[in-house]
């Protein structure tokens, strides 16, 4: 098949906070973008980011506290370097976003009024009400497109041009009518985002099936840190849709069955406002224990009735708004039912500083980036500040983009791409299209997310994950054999729902693997049958592969430890 070639210098695949803000940076630089995404920009999950993005603005603050805080915060697995260029460019990138529109909630006297979230010492989340990521994506989109950014909507891209350790473009099919077409580029950036949908209960959107994990680990390229999986404490009950954690930063206060306010327990000093994997283990612990509450008691309250109304839709009326539509719980009146919800990814594609992407703890490809929650910088380590997301994206997005810049400038060469390479993707689609088999991508999907929150969720053992690891080889088994029955060229989401679910089973097996083999907890990694953290054996980080069967193989990489040496972590 002669399929189309489109040529251009650098070609983003994702259009969240961190691909438009690259593309803004690329094409003022004068260079040819064009930016993938399988959505419409605006509707990228960047734009479903409520509560905040921290910066040490406040008089009271500093960039040393905030770097401070998300070491601590990342249980000391974070890359020190990575949070020193993150946290101290933070006040810069607030203000550059700000000037270019994005119009944050204010303080009496004119300033950006800054929230507490959990893990910080000082309120330090800027925020536009409860819904700040859609703010900033709001303003990052028209700036970019401003500046002349092709964007194509509704694309999927089903796979990169990688050889000898050098990207030159992606192969992608046009969601209306299954038309492909090569993207040959001398510089390639994902910003795809999270995989969070691997988990049955979560807050992630429909398109967070982690794609562009697969795709680089389909060639060889290796994952790192993939078993830290942060499960944020409120979710709604039931559905897990997201419920800021802003309402704790404004005073919610979390109960038991029995009117214990138990994060007395759990963290006597930070309560609600301890980092998001302590939260997270002592809302389940009461859970296991008895102490949960609604119909099947998997869920505890959040009380903001003592906030008001007046406050509540000041700060927080998009919440208010989601537990009265999915819940039929008015959090003015009463109480809400909350559970923990799967979030966010720490792990992901490795980069280095300048989102060049490594093809080993200490090899880089070249021409390949990443940036944003796909990416693993790493900033977070095993457990990620709430608000620092918006921020990491937001930074690194521009910082990646500048730096694609400069590797241009100092001349990348275009390898050209010939037609046939997208033999891969029209072979991958004929498979599903005519594979008759017994399996549905809905009735697979549904054993993974079930088995995953189980098997690998908050609280994991050696036999838990070994189980989970026998679930998955079954379910790529049973995946051969699967088949669907929309068979027309327009708009498949049959046929894209299945592509997604063999990215889902692959990334999730890299999650299991690096679980198996960490045989400590730290941060969001809660080992219950090795329930202390070992930084003799394990502070590193993992770097795993798979091989064409789909086995994956582990190697590590040393974490930079810069001036906040290891401490025994309490809040
Ligand atoms: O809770 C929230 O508003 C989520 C923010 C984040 O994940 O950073």
């Amino acid at each position: 098949m002669d399929v189309p070639i489109v040529n251009t210098d650098v070609v983003i695949v994702g259009s969240g906070l961190a691909g438009c803000a690259a593309a803004r940076e690329i094409k003022k630089a004068g260079k040819d973008v064009i930016v993938l995404t399988k959505l419409h920009p605006l509707r990228s999950h960047s734009g479903a980011a409520q509560g905040g993005v921290n910066a040490a603005l406040s008089e009271d603050d500093d960039i040393e506290l905030h770097m401070f805080d998300t070491v601590k915060g990342s249980d000391y697995l974070a890359d020190q370097d990575a949070v020193e260029l993150m946290c101290s460019k933070a006040p810069e990138t607030i203000r550059w976003i700000e000037h270019m529109g994005a119009a944050f909630s204010r303080r009496p006297d004119g300033r950006i009024a800054q929230r507490p979230f959990g893990g910080q010492s000082r309120p330090r989340a800027c925020f536009a009400k409860d819904r700040t990521g859609l703010t900033l994506l709001q303003t990052i989109f028209e700036q970019a497109d401003r500046e002349g950014v092709q964007f194509w909507d509704e694309w999927y891209v089903a796979d990169i041009l990688y050889e000898d350790g050098k990207a030159y473009g992606v192969v992608a099919y046009d969601l209306r009518d299954m038309k492909p077409t090569i993207f040959n580029a001398k510089a390639v950036m994902f910003a795809t985002g999270g995989y969070a949908r691997a988990f049955k209960i979560n807050s992630n959107a429909h398109a967070n099936t982690g794609d562009g994990l697969s795709i680089f680990a389909r060639h060889g390229l290796p994952l790192e840190d993939m078993e830290f999986v942060q499960f944020h404490p409120s979710g709604l009950a039931g559905s897990g849709i997201l419920i800021s954690e802003a309402a704790r930063g404004e005073g919610g206060k979390l109960y038991n069955s029995e009117g214990e306010r138990f994060m007395e327990k759990y963290a006597p000093e930070k309560m609600e406002l301890a980092p998001r994997d302590v939260v997270a283990r002592a809302i389940m612990n009461e859970i296991r224990e008895g102490r949960g509450v609604g119909p099947d008691k998997m869920a505890v309250y959040l009380d903001l009735t003592h906030l008001g109304e007046e406050k509540i839709m000041e700060r927080l009326p998009e919440l208010r708004d989601l537990a009265i539509t999915f819940l039929g719980q008015d959090m003015v009146k009463e109480p809400i039912m909350i559970t923990v919800t799967a979030h966010y990814s720490m792990g992901g594609i490795p980069v280095n500083i300048d989102g060049r992407v490594k093809k080993s703890p200490k090899e880089l490809t070249e021409g390949l980036y990443a940036a944003g929650e796909c990416a693993c910088v790493s900033v977070h380590g095993a457990n990620r500040l709430g608000a620092n997301s918006l921020l990491d994206a937001l930074f690194f997005g521009r910082h990646v983009g500048e730096a694609i810049v400069r590797d241009l400038e100092s001349g990348i060469e275009l390898r050209k791409a010939s037609s046939e390479e997208a033999q891969g993707m029209l072979d991958e689609i004929a498979f599903i299209m005519n594979n008759n088999g017994k399996e549905t991508t809905a009735g697979l999907r549904q054993e993974l997310q079930d088995s995953m929150f189980e098997n690998c969720g908050v609280f994991r053992t050696e036999e838990s994950l070994q189980k989970q690891k026998e679930i998955l080889k079954r379910l790529r088994k049973r995946f051969k054999n699967i088949r669907i029955d929309d068979k027309s060229k327009t708009f498949n989401t049959d046929l894209q729902e299945a592509i997604e679910l063999g990215h889902m089973l692959d990334f999730s097996a890299f999650i299991v693997e690096g679980a198996i083999a960490r045989k400590e907890s730290r941060g969001a990694h809660y080992r219950e049958d090795y329930p202390n953290r070992d930084d003799k054996n394990f502070l590193k980080h993992t770097f795993a592969y798979m091989d064409e069967e789909g086995n994956i193989s582990l190697e590590y990489g040393d974490v930079v430890i810069g001036k906040f040496k290891p401490q025994e972590r309490k809040y």
